[in-house]
């Protein structure tokens, strides 16, 4: 009948160009995980057997394969379920500490975040997302200038 013979004309039709669409379409960023404070918490070790998550200058890493360190009762998990920058820049488990704030740090202490970011964090563990104070502006307006950082020794962890 020609109407069955229009139908898979249009079947026939519809999914060639859609495949067309498919291969031609390609998104200009490599979609990343934005994490809130309240997601963050959730991954602070508390639970055995759960993902273990810290930020590090707005970077989420999974540090689960750190648990001896990062784990409940460990002694760095005051660092983990948040971001720690400043903890981590000073070499410091004090409460006030325990921030993303990097106010006020010196050369050295800077120096040193860089060193501990590089050789540890991302050398060492796979990175999971990103804090929204890395990808978007105050105003919640999404950041122009982000850039996911490169980690070509691990592959992204799919998470979506
Ligand atoms: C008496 C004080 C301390 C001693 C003896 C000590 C000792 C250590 C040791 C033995 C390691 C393991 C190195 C390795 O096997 O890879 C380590 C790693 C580390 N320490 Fe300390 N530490 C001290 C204080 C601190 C403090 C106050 C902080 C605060 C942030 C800190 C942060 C770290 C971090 C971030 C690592 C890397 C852990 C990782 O590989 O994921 N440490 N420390």
């Amino acid at each position: 009948m020609a109407t069955s013979r229009v139908c898979v004309l249009f079947v026939v039709l519809y999914t060639t160009l859609a495949e067309d669409v498919k291969l031609k379409y390609k998104p200009s960023t490599t979609p990343v995980r934005l994490f809130t404070e309240e997601e963050l918490k959730r991954y602070d070790g508390r639970e055995e057997g759960q993902p273990i998550y810290m930020a590090v200058k707005g970077v989420v890493f999974d540090v689960t394969k750190g648990k001896e360190f990062y784990g409940k009762d460990a002694p760095y998990n005051a660092l983990v379920g948040k971001d720690t920058t400043r903890a981590v820049a000073k070499m410091s488990l004090d409460p006030a500490d325990l921030t993303s704030d990097t106010t006020g740090l010196d050369e050295e202490q800077l120096e040193s975040l860089e060193s501990v970011f590089e050789g540890t964090y991302k050398r060492k563990y796979p990175i999971v997302g990103y804090t929204a104070s890395r990808i978007l502006n105050e105003d919640g307006s999404p950041n122009e200038d982000f850039k996911p950082e490169d980690q070509p020794h691990f592959r992204i962890k799919d998470e979506f």
